[in-house]
């Protein structure tokens, strides 16, 4: 193993570049040299690389987006790109990868990995959505961003008596509902892996309301959608005035939370040493507080779960 590459792929999450800079300065330490492929596997097939250092990775720990930049590339996915991208890496002498990204980057460095390049996952998407891993780099930092926001559409709620709904992202994945909506005491949270149906929704609306409650917060995953005809359903059911509040992007950026950069750096850092040590497919995250890696295809094959502790905690805690 004499050089390293890196990329970054999919949505981008806060924390990425410090995941970058953990895989850059780790590596040099232990004298390898580094590749930085730009705009994920597009890069890749356009041969869009260069060389980094320990300055290039200087003034970025603390940024959101990432430095490398990121692209979701359809022509990878075909067998061409594939062989394409095989010959690229060739071409650049890169003799093991780092990939940064969700779960469809995965599926690519599952693939290299099982065609013999050396070739490690580190989970990069604010959706946290891969099961292997309890969290994924950028999902503390989306979801503190959402429950900022929880807190200023409380306050707008409560003065007009309002029923606020607030879509996050998360793809098919209920995770930054459910943890926004606990940490933010939101009176009711929409997942797509659990059909709770509007009634209870407006049940919950109504008797907060008999109870004297001022504000009434729905947080509604992206992935269950149609946030406009629910807040027609509940304007209609509890005769009470909605507004619609539509996070997108806003919660994909931004600085990361100090959790984010620890977690990126301890995942880039386990990359690299995985590299060194000639392993050739890992998929790297945590469980508790300790940095774990399993084999990629086995960590692909997990299909995520909800978490029902946390949505029974956070259905008694919303009464
Ligand atoms: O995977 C991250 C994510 O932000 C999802 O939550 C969302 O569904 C999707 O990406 C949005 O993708 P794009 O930025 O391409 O619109």
């Amino acid at each position: 193993m004499k050089r390293i590459g890196v990329l970054t792929s999919g949505g981008d999450a806060p924390g990425m570049n410090a995941a970058i800079r953990a895989v850059v300065r780790v590596a040099i330490y232990n004298g390898l040299k580094v590749s930085g492929i730009k705009r994920g596997y597009q890069g890749l097939l356009d041969g869009d690389i260069e060389d980094m250092n320990v300055s290039s990775v200087g003034d970025i720990i603390h940024r959101g987006g990432t430095k490398l930049q990121s692209a979701r590339s359809m022509e990878f996915m075909t067998d061409a790109g594939f062989e394409k991208a095989l010959n690229v890496l060739k071409m650049f002498q890169i003799d093991g990868l780092v990939v940064i990204g969700g779960d469809g980057s995965f599926k690519g460095a599952k693939r290299l990995a099982n065609a013999g390049i050396p070739t490690m996952g580190i989970p990069g998407t604010i959706d946290n959505d891969l099961e292997y891993t309890d969290y994924t780099i950028g999902f503390d930092t989306a979801l503190n961003t959402v429950v900022s926001a929880i807190s200023n559409i409380r306050d707008t709620s409560s003065s007009h008596g309002r029923v606020n709904i607030i879509e996050v992202m998360g793809r098919h994945c209920g995770d930054i509902a459910l943890y926004s909506g606990l940490a933010g005491g939101a009176e009711s949270i929409i997942i797509p892996e659990i059909d709770n149906g509007v009634s209870e929704t407006c049940k919950k609306i109504l008797e907060g309301k008999h109870r004297g409650k001022l504000h009434s917060i729905v947080i509604l995953a992206e992935g269950v959608g149609k946030p406009y005809e629910l807040a027609e359903s509940i304007e209609k059911n509890t005769g009470m005035e909605t507004r619609v509040s539509v996070m997108g992007h806003l919660q994909r950026g931004g600085t990361p939370t100090a959790f984010d950069r620890l977690l990126a750096s301890r995942f880039g850092a386990r990359s690299v040493d995985l590299l060194i040590e000639g392993k050739k497919g890992r998929a790297i995250g945590i469980k508790g507080s300790e940095i774990i890696d399993m084999d990629i295809n086995e960590a692909l094959d997990l299909e995520k779960t909800v978490n029902d502790e946390l949505y029974e905690l956070a259905k008694i805690l919303a009464i």
